[in-house]
């Protein structure tokens, strides 16, 4: 990107009355206004000193043709070169910007430099039909604020105000109308055609004062004209006639004219502030405050090539408004532009070359598959049959039916198809997921709570560590184990334990079997009263005895045991199922908290979908085998539960049975060996009538 000045000429007008104060240097391009001298007729003048303005050129008495190709042939082979260009016209109203800018109908050679920068164009559009150059033209004005086309379509009954916007960092006037133009005789007849719907007005200065800034724009589209190249280069040319600035007293206008000569000279003051500011280096150029400055932005300090040409009238009565144009002139000399060529792409020619390059590396391709022994790899579309070959690998590979090395890798365009399979089964699976949660009431928490689902499993429950032994508690009240307290047991002699002790069975293990004791509710048959008048061991080793030496004995405690073992294993396989299901009820939770979690990341990010989420793959995989693995667990445990209660209800009538059997077995040892009777101390009534922690016998 290259930076370049603003060039700025001078242009005065021939007059009858040429101003002393105003000396031009032709050979230094420069003008001096000798403010000391006094001039009749002017206003007293309040500069003391000489004032000298630079240019790039200044031009008096010069022929259009003079100023088009001092001024305006540079710009206008810049556009052909693929710069944008911008030619203005600025000075005080009847100064000869439109004469400068359009040129004067009367003769031929009065044309200005639109007419000659139309025909430079389409003479070159003539010369080089290699390059291919197209062009269109718009014309619009910006009349009291308000942007107009000037060439529209269609004749309205009320002009449309356009907007003018900035795009990839040009202005652009939307809905402006631009016409595709093959000649210079069709681009003159659109020129034409805007020039008469621009607004003028008489005023003392100017019989034909343009009320309005106009700009002339030709778009001029060029290719490279090699085939090696495929550039296309887009560059616009604006001419831009300004409305001039007017002393409000000297143009001696009023109304609407009087209105549209404050506007105009407000959109000048604009102007003057966006070059100051950029003159300045000021960090913020206020070109949105008019139209006009809009416009102007990328001529001032854009992507631009730009000429100002300045119009003075060269005559002491308007030496304060000439002065003024040449300070304007000064600042705008200092702008700097950064101009570049605008290429873009030729689509045509791109195909091609994209076409060319496809086939080649196809070529490419066909020679390293045939020296790798790859000679039957395709690379063309994917075939239907190809796809359900694959699908069902990719379904196989998922079921864990197969390995990956079942799918085939073998060109780009069989791993992409391969991602598009993958997604199309997380797909499927993801609504399979949303089904079933559906299915259960909106998801994993509601499924788990489901009713039918619903059981209370705690393998550190009560009822689970409650394990039950021959000669322990029972829930019935059966209370077999811990010994009342002390003071709540009759007050036994301690001489029958030594007898009873010394008579016990041979080879009976003293204390392998609790004692029995009916702190709870009583047993279905009432214990012999002469059992109470034992104490605690003595009646334990007489229960022994019954148990080891009596054939009814061991039947029912073997029974009794046989009951109980199988009670407790089936109590073991309650408490693994209880794991089990707890595991998967707490594996279920798990997996909905990282769902959740995943969706609400879904929703914070915008997240990208088309791929395959093998996270989420795997979580689905999970939470299926999860709830099989509760629903299974939740069924057999129901029917652990059952056989539970049917073999403590068995292991309790085992305990009756065999309860009753020692009671019948003790009545009828006592009774006829009566030994125990005499060993034992005689209680007296009140003893027998508190017996310890349970029913009195
Ligand atoms: N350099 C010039 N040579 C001859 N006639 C001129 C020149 N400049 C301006 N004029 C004449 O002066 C009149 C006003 O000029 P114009 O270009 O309309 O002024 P404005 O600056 O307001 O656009 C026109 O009739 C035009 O032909
Ligand atoms: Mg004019």
């Amino acid at each position: 990107m290259g930076h370049c000045r603003v060039k700025v000429h001078l242009r005065l007008r021939p007059s009858c009355r040429p101003s002393t104060a105003i000396h031009v240097d032709h050979a230094a391009h420069t003008i001096r206004i000798d403010v000391l001298k006094q001039h009749g007729g002017g206003p007293p003048k309040p500069y003391n000193d000489q004032m000298v303005f630079p240019f790039d050129s200044i031009i008096q008495s010069s022929c259009q043709e003079a100023v088009f190709e001092q001024c305006a042939r540079q710009v206008v082979e810049d556009v052909l070169g693929g710069y944008n260009g911008t030619i203005l016209t600025y000075g005080q109203t009847g100064s000869g910007k439109t004469f400068t800018m359009t040129g004067d109908t009367k003769a031929y050679a009065h044309r200005g430099i639109v007419p000659r920068a139309v025909e430079r164009i389409f003479a070159e559009k003539v010369a080089k039909p290699e390059a291919g150059i197209t062009v269109h033209v718009s014309y619009l004005e910006v009349y009291n604020e308000g942007i107009y086309d000037l060439l529209p379509q269609r004749r309205l009954a009320s002009a449309v105000n356009l907007v003018a916007m900035e795009d990839n960092g040009l202005i652009e006037i939307k809905g402006l109308n631009k016409m595709h133009v093959n000649t210079e005789e069709e681009a003159m007849k659109y020129f034409f055609e805007g020039e008469r719907h621009r607004s003028v007005a008489p005023h003392a200065l100017n019989q034909m004062s343009s009320r309005s800034h106009c700009v002339f724009t030709m778009f001029v589209e060029r290719h490279s004209g090699l085939r090696t190249l495929q550039e296309v280069t887009s560059s616009k040319l604006n001419l831009v006639d300004l409305a001039g600035s007017e002393r409000l007293k000297r143009t001696e206008v009023g109304g609407t004219t009087k209105k549209e000569a404050m506007l105009i000279n407000k959109s000048l003051s604009f102007l003057e502030q966006a070059v100051f500011a950029l003159r300045q280096g000021l960090g913020h150029v206020p070109f949105r405050q008019s139209r006009l400055t809009t416009l102007l932005k990328d001529a001032l300090g854009g992507n631009c090539k730009t000429v100002l040409i300045v119009c003075a009238w060269a005559e002491d009565f308007f030496l304060d408004e000439t002065i003024s144009a040449l300070r304007f002139a000064q600042r705008v000399k200092y702008l700097k532009t950064s101009a570049v060529i605008n290429k873009k792409a030729d689509a045509a020619n791109t195909q091609r070359r994209y076409v060319r390059e496809i086939s080649e590396l196809k070529q490419e391709l066909a020679l390293r598959d045939a020296l790798t022994g790859r000679p039957s790899i395709s690379y063309d579309e994917l075939t239907e049959e190809t796809r359900s070959a694959l699908r069902e690998r990719i379904q196989a590979f998922l079921a864990e039916e197969a390995g990956i090395d079942s799918i085939p890798i073998e060109n780009f365009k069989q791993v992409k198809e391969l991602f598009c399979l993958f997604k199309e089964a997380q797909v499927s699976l993801r609504g399979e997921l949303e089904k079933l949660l559906r299915d259960y009431g909106g998801g994993p928490d509601t499924f788990l709570n489901h009713s039918q689902h619903d059981v209370d499993i705690n393998p550190g429950s009560e009822e689970a560590d409650d394990e039950e032994c021959v000669g322990e508690l029972d829930k019935e009240g059966f209370h077999v184990g811990p010994v009342a307290p002390d003071n709540a047991r009759p007050d036994l002699p301690t001489s029958p334990h030594a007898m009873l002790r010394a008579i016990r069975s041979p080879g009976l293990k003293y204390g392998e079997d609790t004692l029995l004791d009916y702190n709870k509710a009583p047993p279905a048959v009432a214990p012999p009263p002469n059992l109470w008048e034992l104490d605690e061991d003595t009646r334990n080793e007489a229960f022994s005895e019954f148990k080891h030496t009596t054939d009814e004995g061991r039947t029912q405690d073997h029974e009794l045991r046989t009951k109980t073992a199988e009670l407790r294993l089936r109590k073991q396989t309650a408490r693994e199922l209880c794991t089990t299901v707890n595991d998967a009820k707490l594996e279920i939770a798990n997996i909905k908290k990282v769902l959740d979690e995943q969706s609400k990341q879904s929703a914070r990010v915008e997240f990208n979908n088309q791929g395959f989420d093998e996270q989420k793959y795997h979580l689905m995989q999970r939470f299926r085998e999860a709830r099989s693995a509760y629903q299974r667990g939740a069924q057999e445990f129901k029917e652990v539960k059952t056989d539970l209660e049917l073999l403590q209800q068995e292991v309790r009538d085992c305990k009756q049975k065999l309860l009753e059997s020692f009671f019948r077995w003790f009545e009828v040892k006592t009774q006829y060996k009566g030994d125990l009777q005499r060993l034992m101390t005689p209680l007296s009534p009140a003893r027998i009538a508190s017996p310890i922690g349970g029913p009195k016998p």
